[in-house]
């Protein structure tokens, strides 16, 4: 073996020594600087010989490619949800139910921390990591393979020399409490909007398309499942935990097997303060009836298992007096009431601010200015208020009246159709437009780097920006000028501006905000028109076809596009240079594969899973998880296993990677 192949092999297995030494036993024997120079050195020699770099490679932690979308993957076994419990008496009649259906035979319990976070399935094929699966609906979820290997503590290759010929473990994504704060820190600074707690910054950050910008999110892993396996077996929570650990995977150290309900609650119970000094969010325990023999005899619901439940930690909540209400102008216009409460301390924070949501909202729970109200945060950062306490009141208490005029521009306020909203009507609302351009300029629109909040509170107040299209008329003389801004800083912003110009239609689309036009839906709309022209074309009844837009958001995308304002807003926008239409690889109409439903099983020569998967998205072919009916070609390679039997058994077409190629046309 050369020099160079054996070095790289060397340090491979010494980065996920230290690897497993970080995230499994969090006792790292080198430091992360030292880390750093290992995974440098191998970077550069996969560089510099790039027949060393693999799908499975540590280097891939960082990150690959950007990818242009998800594909569904079907669960190998399917990924149920369990039942939840709130009490100590609903513990106990769980397990009165468990005692039935198991006869003579008692059950023991593993009780463990309910990690709050984002589930997940990996996939590991002869112990080498080839998919990473979201929950999605419980039957098929996303591919965000390429995000989870960025994840702290996956194993790209299982920890052992004889590994099952397939292993799918089941564990939970998140974010680390420092990290998420850090993170809002980041956001706040960057414009952007926060996140509301850890796990909705984990499912984001699952679903981000540039595995890199998912590495610096720094995730965490904890695994506590198997779902299917192949040449290996398990008959215990306890060996399934002690299997995952040997592995190689992360597994939560707290769990705990007890033989007797009244143990289970009281050990429940003892977390219920305890898990405020966890370093992560948790939001209950799980109770899982430890031998799997005895699993297997009490079966599955239509819903969930028999012999799993969860126990919910109660909601946090403090009593605290509602001082005043103030109101947030959203994009659209939208008049959020956001109640300033006297501070108060509640899981850990001291709260005083909580959202009102509406005015329905606030009718309903009848809540007035003045009054004490209960706050609860349920696992959530961003509190609410649950209801106000009558019998607190002394008189002084005034319910809340929406304003005639917008508190910012003075234009009229009217209520929406559906009731629940304010708007304000005003079509140069300066607080409408801060958060328009807040918008358009986010990371996951036009990305425009250095126009933070700060900034554009100043240029829309200093009337410098009047339209989001004022934006790419700036100067450096103008923005010199502004506080705060030297020459250098301005020049950067005037490069942030210059270099949004090229972000394409999607990205263009979900930065002018249309209602019901997110990320996602824009993402539809600009593969499927190519160019704003066609797009602005399109008539109601074409847009109401598409799949995931509906009658609702075609009136409301057309609605948009009669609007004079929003006419003149794209013609400066494209004067100004910005990209209006979407690079979409041409080849994928014309592709003999196009639409077409493909799996792929085994080992290819010229494709790793990710490759062959983007190729195939660029001939506009399906890439599927599992053979089925509608399965147009199985795709097989070496070592192809059960699939290639499933599609024999279907009679569905067989290629081999060469009748690939020639299909493809290349
Ligand atoms: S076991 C069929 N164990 O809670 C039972 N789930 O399942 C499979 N969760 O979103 C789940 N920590 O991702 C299990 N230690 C743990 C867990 C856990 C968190 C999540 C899971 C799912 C929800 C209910």
């Amino acid at each position: 073996m050369a020099d160079h192949v054996k070095r790289a092999s060397w340090l491979c297995e010494e980065i996920e020594k230290h690897n497993r030494l970080y995230y499994q036993e969090a006792k790292p024997e080198i430091s992360d600087k030292e880390y750093d120079k290992l995974l440098k050195e191998l970077v550069d020699l996969e560089k510099k010989y790039p027949e060393l770099a693999n799908a499975n490679s540590p280097t891939q932690r960082v990150g690959g490619a950007p990818i242009d979308g998800f594909v569904t993957l079907k669960h190998r076994l399917p990924m149920l949800s369990i039942d939840n419990t709130y009490s100590p008496s609903e513990l106990k009649e769980f397990d009165k139910k468990v005692c039935k259906g198991l006869g003579n035979d008692k059950p023991s319990y593993m009780v463990e921390l309910k990690i709050d976070g984002v589930a997940i399935s990996l996939i590991y094929e002869n112990g080498i990591l080839t998919a990473g699966v979201t929950r999605g609906d419980g039957e098929k979820g996303d591919d965000v393979t390429q995000n989870l290997k960025t994840v702290g503590g996956v194993p790209l290759k299982l920890n052992t020399k004889n590994p099952p010929a397939l292993l799918e473990v089941r564990g939970e994504v998140y974010m680390a409490r420092a990290n998420f704060a850090r993170l809002n820190e980041q956001r706040v600074k960057e414009g952007l909007d926060k996140f509301a707690n850890p796990r909705n910054s984990t499912a984001g950050s699952l679903k981000l398309l540039d595995p890199k910008l998912c590495a610096a999110r720094k995730l965490s892993l904890f695994a506590y499942a198997i779902g299917a396996m192949e040449g290996i077996q398990v008959k215990s929570q306890t060996e399934t935990l002690k299997l995952l650990h040997d592995f190689g995977f992360p597994v939560n150290s707290n769990a705990t097997q007890l033989d007797s309900i009244e143990e289970v609650v009281a050990h429940c119970e003892s977390w219920n303060d305890k898990r405020h000094d966890l370093p992560y969010d948790t939001d209950g325990m799980v109770i899982k009836v430890n031998d799997l023999a005895q699993r297997e005899k009490l079966g599955i619901t239509t819903k969930s298992p028999r012999w799993v439940v969860a126990y919910k930690f109660a909601a946090e909540q403090a009593l605290t007096r509602l001082l005043n209400i103030e109101l947030q102008v959203g994009r659209q216009g939208t008049l959020t009431p956001v109640a300033h409460l006297d501070p108060v301390q509640l899981a850990g924070t001291t709260v005083s601010r909580a959202s009102l949501h509406n005015d329905d909202n606030l009718k309903t729970k009848d809540i007035r200015v003045g009054d004490m109200v209960v706050v609860e945060k349920a696992g959530e950062i961003i509190p609410y208020i649950v209801r106000s306490e009558p019998s607190l009141r002394t008189g002084k208490e005034k319910p809340f009246v929406f304003p005639k005029v917008c508190p910012v521009c003075g234009a009229d306020v009217v209520k929406d159709a559906k009731g629940a909203f304010y708007r304000c009507t005003g079509t140069d609302c300066v607080a409408q437009l801060k958060r328009r351009v807040r918008s358009y300029a986010a990371r996951n629109a036009m990305d425009i780097e250095n126009l933070g909040e700060e900034i554009i509170e100043q240029l829309v107040d200093t009337g410098l920006v009047k339209t989001l299209a004022d934006i790419y008329k700036l100067g450096l003389n103008q923005l010199a000028n502004l506080e705060r801004m030297g020459e250098q800083s301005s020049r950067n912003l005037l490069d942030g501006i210059a270099a949004s110009k090229s972000r394409g239609l999607a990205r263009l689309l979900t930065g002018l905000g249309l209602r019901h036009v997110g990320e996602n839906v824009a993402d539809v709309l600009a593969r499927k028109f190519i160019s704003m022209k066609a797009f602005a074309q399109a008539n109601e009844e074409e847009l109401a076809a598409i799949e995931g837009i509906g009658p609702e958001r075609a009136a409301s995308i057309r609605g948009w596009f009669a609007n004079t304002t929003n006419q003149e807003l794209i013609e400066s926008l494209e004067k100004a240079g910005i990209k209006m239409d979407e690079s979409v690889s041409t080849v994928a109409a014309s592709s003999a594969l196009a639409g077409k439903s493909i799996v792929v099983t085994g080992t290819l020569v010229k494709y790793g899973r990710e490759e062959i998967e983007r190729r195939l998205r660029d001939l506009g072919a399906k890439a599927s998880g599992s053979v089925s009916k509608k399965t147009d070609y199985l795709l097989a390679g070496e070592k192809a296993g059960s699939k290639l039997e499933k599609a024999r058994e279907l009679g569905v077409r067989i290629i081999t990677e060469e009748e690939f190629e020639k299909l493809a046309g290349s």
